[in-house]
């Protein structure tokens, strides 16, 4: 069953959680809203007996949700940025340690000396800071990880990261971070002066329930290492088929926070899940059979001139990727257990891929029950493509699960 919800319009997207305590500590690109996991929440009838998993946590938007509620939950993410923001929202923070720590930085600011200050040898971080920016970041960095609370850590860090995009001659744009020679950056204490603020604000004015067990960590949705039977939902989004490279478009904090060379960015790169033409083949989909709605689709693809050779191998890579990871998400629900999923529809050479239509068919041949596809949003053709094809809309949809 497919309905149609236009509520769920700016749900689908991070535009409500800009506004919202603790959830606008760092913009997430690729965010949904607290609200549409609020709304699953009730669906599904979950209460603080209940434990979800959301094993593409991002920002960690499901998991501080569910905490709210006082509902334990568990993120898993491949990216460190992800697995940090995450658990940072989550923590039970002592604001008079945090206050006693930003007099230390306004001072540790005023004082330094911005030419002793060692900066790794990241090509992009020297393109798109100014030096004396990249030395700032780089003494609030090393200040940060001198601390011993690891609370005041998630705190300070997370602060450090949200600004990097302000002061950087950078722009996030969709998939990719653009290069912005002409931005005009505003000053940089100041900058990540009122960042902090904000948080500690927000971290005094919030009612978040601390008694849950949730958690991020590090790890991969097709290979989730929890036991059998474990958890009563899944709420989560995967990466869209939509070329969108997460190690590129927050490649610069990876780089000041997580990752100690270009090298080792690659390599995560390459691990992701294969929503984009770089990643490669890590897990072998055994058991898979490409479903009946992409084979036709490929089959009129491959009679495309497509503008990239690596179009093809990626769409039928993602689709093998996501058998794993809806194969594991029904092994680590419980019986009767519902799963969501938020995801794109595609178009590439002017077709259609109806992402959401062929996850219902793989997730139908592994025991999870397709419920019902509630549709946020009708993304049209481009008028040039419109001509061509016809006006056939992509969905962006919420895909509901129940474990038989
Ligand atoms: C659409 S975002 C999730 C956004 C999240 N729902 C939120 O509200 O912030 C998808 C996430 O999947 C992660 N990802 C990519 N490949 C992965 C994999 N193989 N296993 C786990 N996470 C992965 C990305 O790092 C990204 O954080």
């Amino acid at each position: 069953m497919t309905k149609e919800i236009n509520e769920f319009h700016l749900l689908v997207t991070p535009h409500q959680n800009k506004k919202l305590p603790i959830y606008r500590w760092y913009h997430f690109n690729h965010s949904f809203s607290r609200d549409l996991v609020w709304y699953l929440i009730d669906k599904f009838d979950l209460n603080c007996g209940n434990i979800i998993l959301d094993p593409f946590c991002g920002s960690g938007t499901t998991l501080l949700a569910a905490q709210e509620k006082g509902i334990s939950a568990i993120g898993i993410d491949i990216l460190p940025l992800s697995v940090f923001i995450s658990n940072a929202k989550l923590q039970n923070y002592n604001i008079d340690k945090i206050k006693y720590k930003i007099e230390e930085l306004n001072k540790l600011l005023s004082n330094h000396n911005k030419n002793t200050t060692l900066i790794p040898e990241f090509k992009i971080l020297h393109k798109v800071f100014d030096p004396d920016v990249l030395s700032d970041i780089f003494v609030v960095k090393n200040w940060i990880q001198k601390m011993e609370d690891k609370k005041l850590k998630y705190f300070f860090f997370t602060a450090l990261l949200s600004i990097t995009e302000k002061v950087a001659f950078a722009r996030k744009d969709g998939g990719f971070l653009r290069i912005v020679p002409d931005k005009k950056i505003p000053d940089f204490k100041e900058t990540l002066f009122i960042k902090i603020n904000e948080m500690l604000s927000d971290i005094e004015h919030s009612n978040s329930q601390n008694n849950t067990k949730s958690k991020a960590q590090i790890g991969d949705a097709r290979k989730i290492c929890f036991r059998s039977s474990s958890f009563d939902a899944v709420i989560t989004s995967p990466p869209y088929l939509n070329r969108h490279d997460y190690t590129r478009v927050y490649i610069l904090e990876l780089a000041i926070a997580f990752l100690k060379s270009e090298g080792e960015i690659k390599r995560l790169r390459y691990k992701t899940l294969r929503s984009h033409v770089e990643a490669k083949k890590v897990f072998v989909a055994d058991g898979y059979k490409e479903p009946i709605k992409l084979k036709e689709i490929i089959e009129k693809l491959e009679k495309e001139t497509l503008p990239n050779k690596h179009v093809i191998p990626m769409i039928k890579g993602y689709f093998e990727d996501m058998y794993l990871v809806l194969k594991e998400v029904a092994r680590v629900l419980k019986q009767r257990g519902f799963a969501a999923f938020v995801i794109g529809d595609v178009r590439y050479g002017g077709f259609l891929v109806p992402v959401s239509d062929i996850l219902v068919e793989i997730g139908d041949s592994l025991g999870l029950t397709h419920q019902e596809t509630l549709v946020a949003r009708l993304r049209g053709n481009s008028p040039q493509q419109m001509g061509k094809f016809g006006k056939i809309p992509a969905k962006e949809s919420i895909v509901i699960w129940k474990k038989q």
